[in-house]
């Protein structure tokens, strides 16, 4: 193992280069092995990609900041690429105010009434789908459900599916360096960029949505109305490829292991489980960064103030000092405590919603399909945060209509 002259290990690893972003799990154990910190030297960075130091580094917001940028980019030195988001790119103060409005458009209860709307449209998708034979699990599932559910819920007056998707992907790659994948995607910013903030405007949103439910904090005063189009913005960056993402790879793994295809099928009530093992173990956001704010000693580690740290979630989510057998996925296990949504204040605030998407979809699948299959080889998508699939071709096999499955789905 190599090592900085004050003995701290060293990698040479490029997180952002298309080898690792093809298939990042290949690349985390060693990793994980090289240290609890190591210093990335390809980009004079610090990382961390075991559970213990990722999870207390998102616990301690006070010294691993937000504020600073959770890219590579450095807030304090360099200028963002858009305004800085109020949630994700902030710190306590503001960031408890921002998060207060959000929560209180975002109940648990509000999740709820949504359930009905959600579980409806997957079982209508999973009825057209089933009996079609081949299917893009990505473009037929993974993209058209969230699409169709969330624009609504949102109450956005288009549904964008296009524009949506693409600010997704460069919101995300701008996390990275300023690599092919940032620079290609960020070239459809100022166009895409004006969708998003008409999508975002008071009068553009349907009443009753996520949206307007923002907007109600400014009439009490607890936020501006600019403010409050900036929330919304994080719901429209943060909300859609994220799930098209998880629901790809949540197919994915289900479609690799027949095994755990049937016990599904068995019981399809086990869909949320399904889903949150499908998120530890594929984690479609893999990375974050965090910025020191004090000089802190981590595993022996000094890290002075002012240095960037990324978090790898996924390493984290497959770290055999925290699972057993890490790498296999199997709905039968307790995946909580997983970092794919992060974990403390910055914790996902649409945690609820994506999982009750990949549930209702999940089971309302299992209730349709015998046999879910692939039909050829999954084509990855490459981001710079971000891991899935551009394409996922696969065979469907519907159910026997006596099944009790069906016959449960009515
Ligand atoms: C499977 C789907 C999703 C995954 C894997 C995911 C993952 C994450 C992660 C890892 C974070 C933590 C960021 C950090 O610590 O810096 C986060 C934060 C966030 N997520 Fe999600 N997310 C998903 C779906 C959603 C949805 C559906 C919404 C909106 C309805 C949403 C909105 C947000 C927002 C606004 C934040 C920032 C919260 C804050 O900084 O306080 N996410 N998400």
């Amino acid at each position: 193992m190599r090592t900085t002259p004050g003995g701290v290990p060293v990698s040479a690893v490029d997180p952002f280069g298309d080898d690792f972003l093809a298939d990042p799990f290949r690349w985390h154990g060693d990793l994980r092995d090289t240290g609890p910190v190591v210093w990335l030297e390809r980009y004079g960075v610090w990382a961390m990609a075991r559970y213990a130091e990722v999870h207390e580094a998102l616990r301690d917001w006070a010294t691993f900041c937000s504020s600073a940028g959770v890219g590579l980019s450095d807030f304090r030195r360099e200028t963002p690429w858009r305004p800085p988001s109020l949630l994700l790119e902030a710190d306590p103060p503001e960031h408890s105010r921002a998060r207060t409005a959000v929560a209180r458009a975002l109940t648990p209860r509000t999740v709820r009434g949504l359930r009905d709307d959600f579980s409806y449209a997957a079982i209508r998708l999973a009825g057209e789908l089933a009996g079609r034979g081949t299917v893009d699990g990505v473009a037929d599932i993974a993209e058209a459900f969230p699409l169709r559910v969330f624009a609504e819920a949102v109450g956005l007056a288009e549904p964008g599916g296009e524009q949506l998707l693409a600010y997704g992907n460069m919101a995300f790659n701008a996390f990275g360096p300023r690599n092919e994948l940032t620079m290609a995607s960020l070239r459809q910013a100022a166009e895409v960029g004006a969708w998003i903030a008409a999508q975002c405007a008071r009068d553009a949103l349907t009443p009753g949505g996520l949206g307007a439910r923002i907007y109600a904090s400014v009439d009490d005063g607890a936020i501006s109305a600019d403010e409050a189009a900036l929330l919304v913005r994080s719901l429209l960056t943060a909300g859609v490829d994220t799930t098209v993402i998880g629901l790809g790879c949540a197919l994915d793994c289900l479609a690799r292991d027949p095994a755990q295809w049937q016990l599904l099928r068995e019981d399809p009530t086990r869909a949320g489980a399904a889903f949150e093992e499908s998120l530890r173990y594929a984690s479609p956001v893999q990375t974050f960064f965090r910025t020191t704010t004090r000089d802190v000693t981590v595993g022996g580690v000094l890290i002075g103030a002012g240095e960037k740290v990324l978090l790898f979630l996924a390493a984290a989510n497959r770290d055999p000092r925290r699972w057993d057998d890490p790498d296999r996925f199997d709905l039968r296990r307790r995946a909580n405590g997983h970092v794919a949504f992060g974990f403390g204040i910055h914790a996902c605030i649409g945690a609820a919603m994506a999982r009750l998407e990949g549930e209702v979809l999940l089971e309302a699948l299992a209730r349709r399909v015998g046999r879910l299959e692939l039909a050829g080889e999954p084509r990855r998508r490459l981001n710079n945060t971000l891991s899935g699939f551009a394409s996922l071709p696969l065979q469907l096999t519907p159910a026997e209509p006596w099944s009790p499955g069906v016959a449960a789905a009515g």
